[in-house]
């Protein structure tokens, strides 16, 4: 089979699912080049040329995955985050555009370098790597996760941009009851759905693990244990930069009122409040 065969054959098959040719067709590209890996310019240039059977049956294998609403992240391996590459393991949290505010957010804090940065939660380790890239070089930061696939990802992506960093597989919130090591600023992307909102969520994210998602006390549970202990993990007038579920702005910033100061947010694409900037008020 030919390569425009192949991809015109995919497209056919997942825009019976979606509807949109267009979509399909850049999905199965994507698909396609994360298989061979090899450019664009490689695919357009030998559009004409056979592609070998064993090729073609791994490519169908995923083609039919992403049918039933597999996420192309866990297909081809990768997501883009703030620019970058960043490599995506199953079972893994699929970092998502609208946690880039979290970078925007930390960009407008001035810091007297070095920093010590703790990213809470660290999944693929987009958001402290994003953050030790963009800001000052003498930013060092410790990853933490209740997932060991996570650690092996924020790992992974580690060497990738050639960076070191502490590590920790352990629940947060354990670690901070024996750890004395306190830290100028947090950043956190929580899981912050409600039992309630997940029975309604598309098929996609339920292929995510559900701890990175789901949150008990209606999504708010991540949130009221970080407001209740941020002395225990920041150096006084420690920072926290908190990404905020759809429409919880309100709720989590009178949470954190008890010991915080909200110094502003950032908001997204669509104009909600998504990163919260927090400073502990001693
Ligand atoms: C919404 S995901 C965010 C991942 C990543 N920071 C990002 O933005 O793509 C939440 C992450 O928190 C981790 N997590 C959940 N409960 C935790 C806990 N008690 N301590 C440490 N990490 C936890 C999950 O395993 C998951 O990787």
């Amino acid at each position: 089979m030919k390569i425009y065969e192949l991809l015109n054959k995919a497209t056919c098959v997942l825009s019976k699912k979606n509807k949109n040719k267009k979509i399909s067709y850049k999905e199965s590209e994507i698909i396609l080049l994360s298989i061979i890996n090899k450019s664009r310019d490689y695919l357009y240039r030998n559009f004409k040329n056979n592609v070998n059977k064993k090729i073609v049956i791994k490519f169908l294998k995923k083609i039919r995955k992403r049918v039933n609403g597999y996420p192309l992240q866990y297909l081809t391996g990768y997501e883009i985050f703030y620019g970058r590459k960043f490599h995506i393991y199953r079972g893994v949290f699929i970092p998502r555009s609208d946690s880039e505010t979290l970078i925007e957010a930390l960009k407008k804090i001035k810091f007297n370098a070095p920093i010590k940065c703790i990213d809470i939660g660290s999944g693929s380790g987009c958001l402290g790597i994003t953050a030790a890239l963009e800001t000052t070089p003498n930013m060092d930061v410790t990853f933490i996760d209740i997932n060991k696939n996570a650690i092996k990802n924020t790992r992974k992506n580690l060497r990738l941009y050639n960076l070191k960093a502490q590590i920790i597989y352990q629940s947060f919130f354990k670690y901070i009851l024996k750890n004395k090591q306190k830290f100028d600023i947090a950043i956190c992307n929580p899981p912050y759905i409600s039992y309630k909102k997940f029975k309604k969520l598309q098929k996609e994210v339920k292929f995510e693990p559900k701890n990175a998602l789901l949150a008990e006390k209606d999504g708010y549970d991540f949130y009221i244990k970080l407001a209740t202990s941020g002395e225990k993990f920041l150096k006084p007038k420690g920072y926290l930069i908190i990404e905020a579920g759809d429409n919880m702005a309100k709720n989590i910033k009178k949470i954190f009122s008890i010991k915080w100061n909200h110094l502003f947010s950032v908001k997204d694409y669509i104009n909600k409040e998504r990163a919260l900037v927090f400073q502990l008020r001693f």
